[in-house]
């Protein structure tokens, strides 16, 4: 069983709202949907529900053209039902389209909390359930478990992260891999990243974006300058070039040679 779908999928590039807060949360909402952002994304733990909420509200958008993710904290396992209508209420929405898992427990513990997720699915109030921060053997795990796939593993899945075989492990189970935090994660000033957006007159933030959609994962990216949000839009009208993608796939490799594990 699959954990549902999303009626127009994740766009390339999603709203990150993490440690936006009020009525600078709420301006920066209303300003992205503005300039073409479809997919907002908040979290109980962000403590901002409520402002980005007010945000969607005070933009022109219809409910069924816009994609609302929020996020399940983990340290709330028993708490599913009263935390995802606590969720709602302060979106001031009747569903969400994609509720995550913010992080995985031990087996016993994800499969406990990803039962109450399919209940919430089944009751409507979810359109779609995942899960984020999950290591591969961590989602074969809860699928082989519940029988019940997630449609999302939302990762750091940037070049200082970057494992080859996450996306086609998740490829194929359809589970839709989507990288969080792509400029906070990554090292902006590596020599690689600066010498490829040069070479295509961009900036190194739209290299690193543009690198997630050639690994086919869509990305959730904050920002709060409207020069920014319009940047981070624009990351369709160029490709990087095979060597380029495998070049900014290796850029940590000696950083993870040298780190414990
Ligand atoms: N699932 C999880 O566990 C998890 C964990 C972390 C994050 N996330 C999600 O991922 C989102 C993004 O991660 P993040 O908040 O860590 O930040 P991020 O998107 O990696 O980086 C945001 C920073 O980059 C700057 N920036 C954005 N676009 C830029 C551009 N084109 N040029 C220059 N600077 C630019 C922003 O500046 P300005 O704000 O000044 O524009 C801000 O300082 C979060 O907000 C959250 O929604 C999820």
């Amino acid at each position: 069983m699959s954990g549902g779908t999303l009626p127009s999928g994740l766009p390339p590039v999603s709203l990150g709202t993490w440690q936006m807060w009020g009525r600078a949360a709420s301006r920066s909402v209303r300003e992205a949907l503005d300039l073409g952002y479809r997919c907002v994304d908040t979290a109980t733990g962000y403590r901002n529900e409520q402002a980005v909420g007010a945000g969607i509200r005070a933009s022109d958008i219809e409910r069924d053209d816009l994609l609302i993710v929020t996020k399940f904290p983990e340290e709330d396992a028993g708490r599913e039902h009263e935390t995802l209508s606590r969720s709602l209420d302060l979106l001031g929405v009747e569903y969400v389209d994609l509720w995550l898992m913010h992080g995985p427990l031990d087996a016993e513990g994800s499969l406990a909390v990803w039962r109450r997720f399919v209940e919430a699915r089944e009751a409507g109030l979810v359109r779609a359930i995942g899960v984020s921060n999950f290591r591969p053997s961590q989602v074969d795990d809860l699928v082989a478990r519940s029988g019940v796939v997630p449609a999302v593993n939302q990762v750091a899945f940037g070049p200082w992260y970057f494992d080859p075989a996450l996306a086609p492990h998740h490829a194929a189970l359809g589970i839709v891999v989507q990288g969080h935090s792509p400029f906070s994660e990554n090292d902006l000033e590596h020599p690689v990243l600066r010498t490829t957006a040069e070479r295509h007159g961009r900036s190194v933030h739209q290299v690193l974006l543009r690198w997630h959609l050639e690994h086919g994962v869509p990305t959730v990216a904050k920002a709060v300058s409207p020069a920014h949000l319009a940047a981070n839009l624009t990351v369709n009208d160029f490709s990087l070039t095979p060597a380029e993608v495998t070049a900014i796939d290796h850029i940590a490799d000696g950083a993870r040679a040298g780190a414990v594990s």
